[in-house]
């Protein structure tokens, strides 16, 4: 995914990144370290996972801006085009099935024209069979669902990068 990230081609200028559910800031790091010009802002619900972040990518510090909040609502405040690229690892599978178009119409509305978008997550197959509860249904990414939100919202080049 870091990868993916540093290879979006911006002619080698800064890169605006959204971090979506920062969490300790692994992914983040993983970004950082890559020594691409890259500036991030990550969100997370969570005080503590804001911490662990904050102290993670301290060595980065000049690069990161860290805020607490629900990022489904904290988004709603971005304006239109201002990120190059919007990550999100395993955090969408916690959104709620029907907040997730919400979610994904302002994703592509404050990413810049031709942004990245990258969420890498726990997707299950159209396969619903083991998925009978409501509860689980509501908290789990179906491929096939995901990929005609994504389109839904505006996003053009859909692509699966890898899968197990
Ligand atoms: C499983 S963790 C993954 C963290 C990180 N992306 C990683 O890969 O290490 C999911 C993170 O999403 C955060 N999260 C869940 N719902 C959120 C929301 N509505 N807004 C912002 N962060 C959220 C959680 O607090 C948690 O830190």
């Amino acid at each position: 995914m870091a990868e993916e990230v540093c290879k979006h081609d911006l002619n080698n200028s800064c890169l605006s990144i959204f971090n979506f559910g920062i969490g300790s800031g692994l992914m983040a790091l993983e970004v950082l370290k890559r020594n691409r010009k890259v500036s991030i802002l990550g969100v997370d619900i969570l005080p503590e996972m804001i911490e662990r972040a904050r102290e993670r990518l301290e060595f980065w510090q000049s690069q990161v801006s860290l805020i607490c909040g629900d990022g489904c609502k904290l988004i709603r405040w971005v304006g239109d085009n201002k990120f190059d690229v919007f990550i999100s690892g395993y955090a969408l599978h916690i959104i709620p099935r029907e907040d997730r178009l919400n979610l994904l119409n302002n994703i592509y509305r404050v990413l810049k024209p031709n942004g990245l978008f990258i969420t890498a997550d726990k997707i299950v197959s159209d396969d619903l069979q083991h998925y009978r509860e409501d509860n689980q249904l509501r908290r789990i990414v179906i491929v096939g669902e995901f990929k005609n939100l994504l389109r839904e919202a505006g996003f053009i080049d859909v692509k699966e990068i890898f899968h197990n």
